[in-house]
């Protein structure tokens, strides 16, 4: 047995071979460890954490505090006060958005995005900028995904406050030049906050090496739960930074008329805590570091470099972004001449097939792109060369279906 067949032996869901899961970019599958860990927690610390001073509570306690930890080694940040438990990337986003944004610009200041951010990293920012009066300015790629150095120079100028930025698209897979970014919005003072929902799960992030200011990503996309994401945030920044939410366990004193909060990160962390998906996402996290990146990447790569090739020899299949499937990060979005998308994700449901397809939560590129919506295949590094081949076999017989030759 290869060590990618006993990988999968870890994902109950994976036993089911009749079906090809390639949408990993919407949520990923989940090995046992990461439920294991779930139902550890449920059978054996729940309690209410950070409230109890009996040991149930205080063991909750110590396992989500624990989980922030391991989520702040894996993201080398300086200290684990910098991490603050969220829902997902979504919230994470629009906790900078209102807790830094809307305190922070006003009318005449600009904020930096691409034309590829998920609506996540943008409809929080087109709030910031309505309210404030600030303007949103759009850094545009070339035609295979990139973004110059030019028009990160060009659009970043002296009136930028904020850079928001996605590390991966999650259509086009390019990864972005996020740290000659980061480094040139801090030269005329800007922020920067950068969307790694599609770039945490496929390779290493060093949040000190890059510089971010803030750093977003989603459980679920990395092997663990839904409903549990992280937001980074720099120690100074988020001290100064109002609360998002108000009510239990964010405060430090409370009288009738006002309220003085708690320390970082729990100033940000409102209500009741989901502490048993924290620990699902630590466990989540320990699973990719025993498997480790370079395997990670390694065979994302083979296998994306086989998927493209072989839709290649497919002349009515065109693949959006870059010719190289090292710059992939494992997403593949197509359009087939002649067939709606939508019918192509159809049809191949019919052979037990899933991938995604539609505009992806990314209108603008899909504008950009001059399309309404496109079929991506997302693939990940339980995935396999034998998938890839049915896969495209199915994929020839699409057209077909529809009525070509
Ligand atoms: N953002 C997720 C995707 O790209 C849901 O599919």
């Amino acid at each position: 047995m290869n060590q990618i067949q006993a990988i999968r032996k870890d994902f109950p869901i994976l036993q089911k071979e009749e079906y090809i899961y390639f949408d990993n970019a919407a949520t990923t599958q989940r090995p046992v460890q990461v439920m294991d860990a779930i139902r550890d927690f449920y059978e054996n610390a729940n309690a209410n954490p950070l409230r109890g001073l009996y040991d149930w509570s205080i063991d909750a306690t110590e396992r989500y505090e624990h989980a922030r930890q391991t989520v702040a080694e894996f993201l080398h940040a300086n200290r684990s006060e910098e991490i603050v438990f969220t829902r997902n990337t979504t919230e994470s986003l629009n906790l900078v958005a209102y807790s830094y944004g809307l305190q922070n610009l006003q009318a005449g200041d600009e904020i930096v995005l691409s034309v590829m951010e998920h609506h996540s990293n943008l409809l929080p920012w087109q709030m910031v900028a309505k309210q404030t009066g600030a303007k949103i300015v759009c850094l545009y790629p070339t035609e295979d995904g990139t973004i110059m150095r030019e028009e990160l120079q060009k659009k970043i100028t002296e009136r930028t406050k904020i850079l928001a930025l996605g590390h991966v698209s999650n259509v086009m897979g390019v990864t972005n030049p996020v740290k000659e970014a980061i480094s040139l919005a801090h030269q005329v003072g800007a922020i920067a906050v950068i969307d790694g929902a599609q770039a945490a799960p496929h390779m290493p992030v060093d949040v000190q090496d890059l510089d971010a200011d803030f750093y977003a990503f989603s459980g679920h996309k990395l092997l663990g739960p839904m409903g549990i994401g992280v937001l980074y945030g720099k120690y100074a920044l988020l001290e100064e930074m109002q609360p998002f939410l108000r009510g239990g366990e964010m405060i430090e004193y409370v009288t009738l008329e006002d309220a003085t909060y708690a320390e970082i990160p729990h100033k940000f962390e409102a209500g009741t805590v989901n502490a048993a998906d924290a620990v699902g996402l630590e466990a989540a996290v320990h699973y990719i570091q025993n498997i480790g990146f370079d395997t990670i990447m390694k065979q994302e790569e083979t296998l994306t470099t086989r998927l493209m090739e072989k839709i290649k020899a497919l002349n009515y299949v065109n693949i959006y972004g870059s010719a190289d499937p090292a710059k992939h990060s494992g997403i593949v979005t197509f359009a087939i001449d002649g067939v709606h998308p939508h019918d192509v994700a159809s049809i191949l449901n019919e052979d037990k097939v899933c991938i995604r397809a539609g505009h992806h939560c990314a209108q603008p590129l899909m504008q950009h792109l001059g399309v309404g919506s496109t079929a991506r295949a997302s693939l990940y590094f339980y995935n396999t060369e034998e998938e890839v081949d049915a896969f495209v076999d199915k994929l020839s017989q699409v057209r077909r279906i529809c009525g070509w030759n």
